[in-house]
């Protein structure tokens, strides 16, 4: 971490609730997510940068194609940035969220039926996931030239015993139930 990148209003590309999400000054493909300066939980969201480190990591080669690639650490004028590779839309902007494309009208049979094939992996996966909420998924062009969702936050498992230690009958149970309030949040963007 020996260089400090400068990050500017200019750069930003998406907000969430707790991090911004920047252009990487010097490469088109990348992306640097930092914790938003000034926010009350601030330390605790740091914190849960080290565990999407630890946690958004494939454990099979198919889940390379369903998440996010974390390259590392940088440091910056913002605070610590994770540089990460920046989905991409068929036109080369950044990539639409779930959220965005069921609320735009864009949601049509084959990306329910991308969305179907996401949602497979997600039950069989060993990646923890704890949200699967609908500005959590973006619908990128892969390098083969297929589209697939992705998931790009919310790895990890945030319940104090962890499920990934207890049964697979929970785990999978945990599974239907997080399954179950992203189709629940589709169902109301939809109406
Ligand atoms: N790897 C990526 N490629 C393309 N876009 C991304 C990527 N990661 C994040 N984004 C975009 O940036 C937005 C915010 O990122 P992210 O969800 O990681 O932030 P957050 O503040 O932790 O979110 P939350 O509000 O769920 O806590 C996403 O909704 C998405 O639009
Ligand atoms: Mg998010």
């Amino acid at each position: 971490m020996s260089v400090r990148l400068d990050l500017t209003a200019g750069n930003l590309l998406a907000k969430g609730n707790d991090r911004y999400v920047y252009q990487h000054p010097e490469d088109d493909n990348l992306i640097i997510k930092v914790v938003i300066p000034n926010i009350e939980k601030y330390r605790s969201k740091v914190r849960e940068v080290q565990r999407e480190i630890k946690e958004c990591v494939p454990k099979s080669e198919l889940d390379k194609r369903y998440i996010q690639k974390i390259k590392g650490l940088v440091s910056t004028n913002m605070g610590l940035g994770e540089v990460i590779v920046k989905e991409k839309s068929a036109d080369g902007t950044i990539a639409k969220t779930l959220y965005d494309i069921v609320l735009e009208g864009e949601f049509d049979t084959e990306k329910q039926l991308k969305l179907n094939e996401l949602l497979g992996w997600f039950m069989t996966t060993k990646v923890l996931i704890n949200s699967l909420h609908c500005k959590n998924i973006v619908y990128a062009l892969d390098d083969d030239g297929v589209n697939h969702f992705k998931i790009i936050d919310g790895f990890g498992d945030k319940t104090f015993f962890q499920l990934s230690k207890l049964s697979s009958y929970i785990l999978a149970k945990s599974k239907i139930k997080c399954l179950k309030r992203m189709l629940d949040q589709l169902n109301d963007i939809s109406n």
